[in-house]
């Protein structure tokens, strides 16, 4: 295969993204098919058109089951809201599409489950949008566990804040809606969960707390709606690996940007990661001399693989789009049949129950085995 037609669902801040990466994998990474962008779908034609000039779409439509139907598409990216990734991917599937779904898998565990039933029959690629777990740094820190650097892990805190939510008079949108989700938890949570997936296999049971910020919010038609999704989480663990775990959640946290914060807790040391300081890690271990050991930081280098891929130099730094790049990457190594670092719709919907474990647990105030 030289080439590998590709079709985009959406163009918000997603489409965006995944077109970046459509057009950065092959000058990046050299190897693979060279994506031909064939196909972009949008709510309206006018703004399909707009956007397939801008990021270099060959055809355009107001409406996606057009692209589905289009023979040249061969993988589709679907980046639309929550609410439209199960027909839609689910559709693709069918038609015999690779796709490339971003997270979460759905709103309804069972259309999740549906979607998972969809790529094993089409026998396709089915990959979330989890770009976090492809950070080189991530994957260093994945080395070191299994090195054992930190010795036996016993505990593992997961944070994940921003702000975007936190003003209690920023407008009413689809995220505040019940048809997006349960908010912070499938908004957000599945982040930290794609994280202890890729480092830990998963969580075995969870206890939970939801929690809203703000009851309502002004509506752009005029007035003020209820607000139907929890903004906030807090969430007990415990781990695959034995190890008992934290994670705190919160899309209205003033002041964090981007905080997708770890700290793994393990018998010789303590490794720490946010994502607002993506480039660098904080590793203390105990194998230091007594009289000097404390936190090194770790910056970012052609050492930490793809880092390489990008930029000879260390210490440069890479950016969120990129890991979207080499989530592309690993997608279409996943179609070449070769090894891939992606989480797909089987060990998506993992994550799906375990989020679902979540909000039966705080429905519940109990713990729920996943
Ligand atoms: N992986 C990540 O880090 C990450 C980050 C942000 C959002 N997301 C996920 O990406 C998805 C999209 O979020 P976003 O922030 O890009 O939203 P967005 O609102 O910026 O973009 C959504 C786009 O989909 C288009 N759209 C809606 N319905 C459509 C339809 N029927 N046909 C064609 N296009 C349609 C909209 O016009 C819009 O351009 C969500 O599922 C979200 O959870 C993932």
């Amino acid at each position: 295969m030289t080439t590998i037609g590709v079709g985009l669902i959406g163009t918000g801040y997603m489409g965006k993204c995944h077109a970046l990466a459509w057009n950065g994998v092959k000058p990046v990474f050299g190897d693979g098919p060279k994506p031909r962008l064939v196909h972009l779908a949008e709510v309206s034609a006018d703004l399909a058109a707009q956007r397939a000039e801008a990021f270099g779409f060959e055809k355009s439509t107001g409406d996606w089951r057009a692209l589905i139907a289009d023979p040249e598409v061969e993988v589709v990216s679907v980046t639309t809201p929550n609410a439209f990734h199960a027909e839609m991917a689910i559709a693709a599937l069918e038609a015999g599409k690779h796709v490339w779904c971003e997270k979460p898998m759905a709103v309804a565990l069972a259309d999740a489950e549906r979607m998972a039933v969809a790529a094993r029959q089409a026998g396709k690629v089915a990959a979330l949008g989890y770009n976090y777990i492809q950070n080189p740094v991530i994957r260093h820190i994945g080395r070191l566990l299994e090195e054992g650097a930190i010795g036996q892990v016993n505990h593992a805190r997961f944070e994940m804040d921003e702000d975007f939510m936190a003003d209690p008079e920023a407008l009413f949108y689809w995220k505040s809606e019940a048809s997006s989700g349960y908010g912070a938890l499938d908004d957000f949570g599945v982040h930290p969960l794609s994280l202890i997936h890729a480092l830990f296999g998963g969580v075995t049971r969870v206890m939970a707390h939801l929690a809203k910020p703000y009851a309502d919010r002004p509506f752009k038609g005029g007035g003020r709606r209820e607000v139907q999704t929890w903004d906030i989480a807090s969430v007990l663990l415990d781990l695959k690996n034995g190890a008992s775990g934290v994670m705190a959640l919160n899309r209205s946290a003033w002041g964090r940007k981007g905080r997708i914060a770890l700290t793994i807790f393990g018998s010789k040391g303590t490794i720490a990661y946010d994502q607002e300081r993506m480039n660098e890690f904080q590793l203390y271990t105990t194998s230091e001399r007594s009289g000097e050991q404390g936190f090194r930081t770790v910056l970012t280098a052609p050492a930490h693989a793809p880092y390489d891929r990008f930029i000879p130099a260390p210490g440069h730094g890479l950016g969120f789009n990129e890991l979207k790049i080499i989530e592309c990457h690993e997608l279409l190594n996943a179609i070449a049949g070769t090894p891939a670092r992606i989480i797909g719709f089987a060990e998506g919907l993992e994550i799906e129950r375990a989020v679902h474990a979540m909000a039966q647990s705080h429905h519940e105030a109990r713990w729920i085995h996943v």
